[in-house]
């Protein structure tokens, strides 16, 4: 089965909400005023998820933050751009939010992401999901992203551990699973796990996926693509698939997607990182660790 991996697409409209009091709204208003917007150019976002549309997979996974600051005007141009992929797709695209699209807790009451992806919601009360895509293949998502003041933290709180414990278990032995979140749990040496960035008890994500050995564990949130096995986790591959959204110079850190076969015994092979160069797509292929 080959599965394309995306997510970081970052939507943005420079424009003020009503939750203005929110400490996090003014300084994420000002710092995209200030920089954000020059690093997420609006046409690479457009034009990643076109030529997403483009390309062959059997299982598309958006791994989280389709907006900015959780803005109305964002969902909408993140649900229009992902439209055709949804058309082509259907239940085989996948999507979980990430921390930008829970920025504000009047944004999270007011469900303003179940709103425009409902095909991407998590049943009423819960912060775990499950689909089986395949007879030997789940896919199991999580919601770790909640509103902070000023930090960009996820939380994986002892509610949320119990909840994917249960869920994996219940699965458990029954083929290969996809787990999907957005927060790494581990970084590579030289990428720095900042203390406002980072998921908070990110230890008892890594024991639990450490217990339950998926396949694969999807991410994003640090905005570069990687591939790599940890030590606690030896039996799963972390795969970060950077930003669909950013412009960088660095091709790992540019506007692209991952996508890699999976075995039905939960073997990854043909790894390939993507981005948009100037004259095309350039893929490169990424040895699996
Ligand atoms: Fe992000
Ligand atoms: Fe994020």
């Amino acid at each position: 089965m080959r599965i394309l991996h995306f997510g970081d697409i970052h939507f943005w409209r420079l424009q003020p909400d009503w939750d203005l009091y929110y400490p996090k709204r003014v300084l994420g208003l000002a710092n995209l005023a200030l920089r954000r917007r020059y690093r997420f150019p609006p046409h690479l976002a457009w034009k990643a998820a076109r030529q997403i549309a483009e390309e062959e997979a059997d299982l598309v996974v958006f791994s989280g933050d389709l907006s900015t600051m959780s803005l109305d005007a964002e969902f909408r141009d993140a649900a229009e751009a992902l439209a055709p992929l949804f058309e082509k797709w259907g239940e085989r695209l996948f999507v979980i939010p990430g921390n930008h699209d829970r920025y504000t807790p009047r944004s999270v009451r007011s469900r303003r992401y179940e709103k425009y992806f409902p095909q991407g919601a998590l049943p009423e009360g819960k912060r775990v999901v499950a689909r089986q895509v395949a007879d030997s293949l789940s896919v199991v998502g999580f919601d770790a992203s909640r509103p902070f003041k000023v930090r960009s933290n996820g939380l994986f709180d002892e509610g949320l551990e119990a909840e994917l414990d249960a869920e994996l278990g219940r699965l458990g032995g029954g083929g290969a699973v996809v787990l999907v979140g957005h927060f790494p749990y581990v970084y590579p040496p030289e990428v720095e796990a900042a203390w406002d960035h980072k998921l908070l008890r990110d230890e008892a994500l890594a024991e639990l996926v450490a217990r339950h050995r998926p396949a694969v564990y999807l991410h994003g949130h640090k905005h570069i693509r990687w591939a790599l096995r940890d030590a606690r986790t030896p039996d799963t591959l972390c795969l970060n698939c950077g930003p669909a959204g950013m412009a960088s110079e660095q091709p790992e850190k540019h506007a692209g997607w991952v996508s890699f076969d999976l075995s039905e015994g939960g073997e990854v092979g043909d790894l390939c990182h993507v981005h948009l160069g100037d004259e095309g797509v350039v893929r490169r292929a990424v040895e699996v660790p």
